[in-house]
C-alpha cells in the first residue's frame, strides 16, 4: 500500500497548484484540504476564521484531516493548509499518517507569489509590499521548525531566480515528481 503524501509549506508555496500537477504526473488522487474543509463545514477556511476565529478553525481543521485520513482511498496527495503542521501535535500526526513533503521557498519569493495570488487569506488581509514581506518573514521564523521536520524537503531549484514566471509551477512539479519517484516510491 502506498502511504498518502502530505504537501506542506507556507501560504503561496503552490501546495494546491503544484500538488495537482504532481498528482497528474503520478496518476494519484489529489485532495486540497482547504477545499475539503469547505465541503465538510459549509464554510471556506477564510469564512470560518472570520466567523469563529483562528483557534476554532485549527481545531476543526485538525478533525477534518483525521476524518479524511480514514477514508479508504489509496495513492492520494493532500495539500494541507499552510498553518496546519504548526499547531499542537499536527506534524507528528502527518508523519504517522503518511509521508510529508515540504515545499520550501525563500521569504522573499513567498511574498512575491502572494502579492499576485487572489486566494482569500484573512491572516494576510490588507498586507502588501514591505508589510507583507515582513509579516511573512516573521511568521515563517515560527513555522519553519515545524515544516523542516518533513520527510522530504524540496528547495525549489529556481530559488536563486530574481523574478518568478508562470512556467515555474510546471517546472517545480516536474522536479518534485522526479525527487518523489527517486526518494519515496
Ligand atoms: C492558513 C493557510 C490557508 C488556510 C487558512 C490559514 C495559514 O491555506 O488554511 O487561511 O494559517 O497559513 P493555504 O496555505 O492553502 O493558503
Amino acid at each position: 500500500m502506498e502511504l498518502p503524501i502530505y504537501l506542506i509549506g507556507y501560504m503561496g508555496a503552490g501546495k494546491t497548484t503544484i500538488g495537482r500537477l504532481l498528482a497528474e504526473r503520478l496518476g494519484w488522487h489529489f485532495v486540497d484540504l482547504d477545499e475539503a474543509f469547505a465541503e465538510i463545514n459549509g464554510l471556506t477556511p477564510a469564512q470560518y476564521i472570520r466567523q469563529y476565529g483562528v483557534e476554532a478553525f485549527r481545531k476543526r481543521e485538525k478533525d477534518c484531516v483525521e476524518e479524511l485520513s480514514e477514508l479508504p482511498i489509496q495513492k492520494v496527495i493532500y495539500a494541507t493548509g499552510g498553518g496546519y503542521p504548526c499547531w499542537e501535535d499536527n506534524m507528528e500526526c502527518l508523519k504517522e499518517l503518511g509521508t510529508s513533503v515540504y515545499l520550501r521557498w525563500s521569504d522573499r519569493h513567498l511574498a512575491q507569489r502572494l502579492e499576485t495570488d487572489s486566494t482569500d487569506r484573512p491572516l494576510l488581509q490588507g498586507k502588501s509590499g514591505k508589510d507583507l514581506q515582513e509579516f511573512v518573514a516573521w511568521q515563517m521564523s515560527g513555522r519553519e521548525p515545524f515544516y523542516a521536520q518533513a520527510d522530504l524537503v524540496i528547495d525549489a531549484p529556481l530559488s536563486r531566480k530574481e523574478q518568478l514566471s508562470a512556467e515555474d509551477d510546471e517546472e517545480l512539479a516536474q522536479y518534485l515528481y522526479e525527487r518523489i519517484r527517486k526518494e519515496l516510491l
